[in-house]
């Protein structure tokens, strides 16, 4: 059923031209093209010449589409009003307006948004003006893909943070939102200005979403959209944030050209988060953070197979009915192979001025563009010609064309060792909790109070990698850190419910379903059903039960995702 119906094209006469101000009405047609959208086919009167400007008029109504979601007001942190999002990326958007739903199509826009009184309406625009009756309207100056598009209409509010940073959501939670960013956003900026060039984008927003919006962050320009579990209270989840700046030059600027090296986005906006990161916060801690980022590939390549198709950071995408939804890449292979490929040519450059420098210039070679990474390592060897010479792309083992092409853990791992001082104590403590019998005279001269959360994220990953650990010892460490079984943060409730999964602790099931009402992010969401489904008859009641609770909040897509996990999801 068509989730976006057009009801009329016209052909506009040219501005200075004669011709009928309303246009000559051209016949359209919707003709078959994939599982997750159909072409828009519009017939003009003559084939027009290379070059020619034609401007068409499309009526049309957007309504239940994966890319457009109305919450109701339970759904939101209110619960006052209900609320309206968009979320393009992927492939989305062609479900909000017709459009050339592709990366490799960049263009400006302008919208007009009517709403009710009582709504605020923000999009992904360069500037924002409201008008009488309650009317927005918005540009965005600069050419952007169709995907990074976006709108929200609710109950918002928002709330200075610096020089040209707000930040908005409901009015519940603008305080907290405030109080958690006042005043640190303006220096991730201005580091990435030094690091890459220029930040074109104006201002820099960011809007915290209701409790279902299915990413950490998304980079909509000008305005990220993030989950509210950023709400951690003491900033320790700011790393989204960076990357999500990070898309400013690498992704927003410099665009991947089919979601095939979806990589280029992500594996260089990995790079560019860890380099702001660096600068910002030093290099042990974000060789820490970077070592939670491994962890999470590892687990990644463990549950799919390091073989598997997807495991490679150039995917193919066929057109057509069968090929591979671009929106089923988004995995960790494109985020942290891609970063270690990236880390890798930095590797080769041996000099991290040089390559911060190779970097802006590549920035500035291709923005406003969408590339391929054939461009990309093409600027590479092009910049560097003594490494060209050297033949760089070809070392074996090392070949480009296989960091490219094949599945698997990536070739070159970069050096995390800076961060030894922070994960060697949690690494320690993880043997000590794994042990048959513990020692509990060592385990209680440890001290985790003053531990950062990324140290303990780590320390829980190694738990988790050593799990089931002996009978009695994870009942025990849930009562000796509370820290850590009663965490709020949703990085540790997370890593948290995993651990009572892996060890069947019944007692803390509810933990798990508390924290899966309690939110809906994608990357949260699938591996705790997955592990419910893995485990015992009690984990897999366990998920049928949270899943029949808590589907109707769940992006559509994330819904399905479960679905196929749970067995649910019929003749597909
Ligand atoms: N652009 C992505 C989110 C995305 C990817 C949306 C694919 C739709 C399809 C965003 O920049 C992102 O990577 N978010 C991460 C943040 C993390 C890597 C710090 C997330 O949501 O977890
Ligand atoms: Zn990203």
């Amino acid at each position: 059923h068509p989730t976006l119906s057009v009801s009329r094209a016209a052909l506009l006469p040219p501005p200075d031209g004669p011709g009928d101000a309303a246009g000559q009405e051209l016949p359209v047609e919707s003709r078959p093209f994939a599982s997750y959208g159909s072409a828009l086919h519009i017939a003009l009167p003559q084939a027009p010449r290379a070059g020619q400007l034609l401007t068409l008029l499309i009526d049309y109504e957007a309504g239940e589409g994966p890319g457009v979601c109305w919450l109701s007001p339970e759904q939101t942190a209110g619960k006052q009003k209900p609320y309206m999002y968009t979320q393009g990326q992927a492939v989305l958007n062609r479900s909000f307006f017709p459009c050339f739903d592709t990366p490799s199509v960049k263009f400006t826009y302008s919208a007009t948004v009517k709403v009710p009184e009582g709504f605020t309406a923000v999009m992904s625009a360069t500037s924002w003006e409201k008008q009488k009756d309650n009317t927005f309207v918005f540009k965005m100056s600069q050419p952007i893909p169709s995907y990074l598009i976006a709108l929200v209409v609710g109950d918002i509010v928002s709330a200075d943070v610096g020089p040209r940073s707000c930040v908005w959501a409901e009015p519940c939670l603008i305080e907290a939102a405030k109080k958690e960013y006042d005043g640190v956003i303006e220096e991730f900026l201005v580091v990435g200005e030094r690091l890459f060039g220029p930040y074109v984008w104006g201002r820099y927003d960011i809007l915290f979403m209701p409790p279902s919006f299915p990413f950490g962050g998304m980079e909509n320009p000008c305005l990220t959209f993030v989950t509210p579990c950023l709400l951690a209270g003491d900033r320790s989840l700011v790393d989204v944030i960076i990357h999500e700046i990070s898309h400013s030059w690498f992704g927003n600027l410099v665009t991947n050209a089919t979601w095939g090296e979806f990589w280029l986005n992500e594996g260089f906006t990995m790079y560019a988060q860890r380099r702001i990161s660096t600068e910002v916060y030093g290099l042990p801690y974000t060789c820490l953070e970077a070592a939670t980022g491994r962890a999470l590939l590892r687990q990644h390549m463990d549950a799919t197979g390091e073989d598997h198709p997807l495991n490679k950071l150039r995917v193919v995408i066929e057109p057509g009915l069968w090929g591979v939804n671009p929106d089923d890449t988004y995995n960790e292979t494109p985020y942290e192979k891609g970063y270690c490929f990236v880390s890798y040519l930095a590797h080769l450059v041996g000099n991290q001025s040089k390559f911060d420098a190779f970097l802006q210039a590549y920035v500035n070679r291709f923005k406003f563009q969408s590339i391929t990474a054939d461009d990309t390592l093409g600027f590479f060897l092009e910049y560097f010609p003594e490494l060209k010479e050297k033949g760089v792309d070809s070392i074996p083992g090392l070949e480009f064309d296989r960091w490219l092409n094949v599945p698997g853990w990536p070739p070159y791992l970069p050096d995390l060792s800076p961060g030894q001082q922070l994960m060697r104590p949690a690494d320690e403590l993880a043997e000590l909790w794994a042990a048959d019998s513990l020692n509990m005279d060592m385990i209680e001269a440890v001290d985790i109070t003053g531990w950062r959360t990324y140290q303990l994220v780590y320390f829980l990953d190694q738990v988790l990698q050593k799990s089931p650990l002996p009978e009695g010892n994870v009942k025990r460490l849930s009562k000796m850190y509370p820290k850590i079984s009663k965490a709020q943060n949703a990085e540790l409730r997370l890593r948290w419910c995993q651990i009572v999964l892996k060890n069947n602790l019944e007692a803390e099931y509810s933990k798990v379903k508390d924290f899966l009402h309690s939110q809906g992010k994608q990357k949260y969401t699938l591996p705790l059903y997955r592990a419910m489904w893995g485990g015992s008859e009690a984990t897999r009641a366990l998920a049928m039960e949270t899943f029949s609770a808590t589907a109707p909040q769940l992006h559509v897509n994330v819904q399905n995702y479960v679905k196929k996990i749970l067995g649910l999801d019929g003749a597909e």
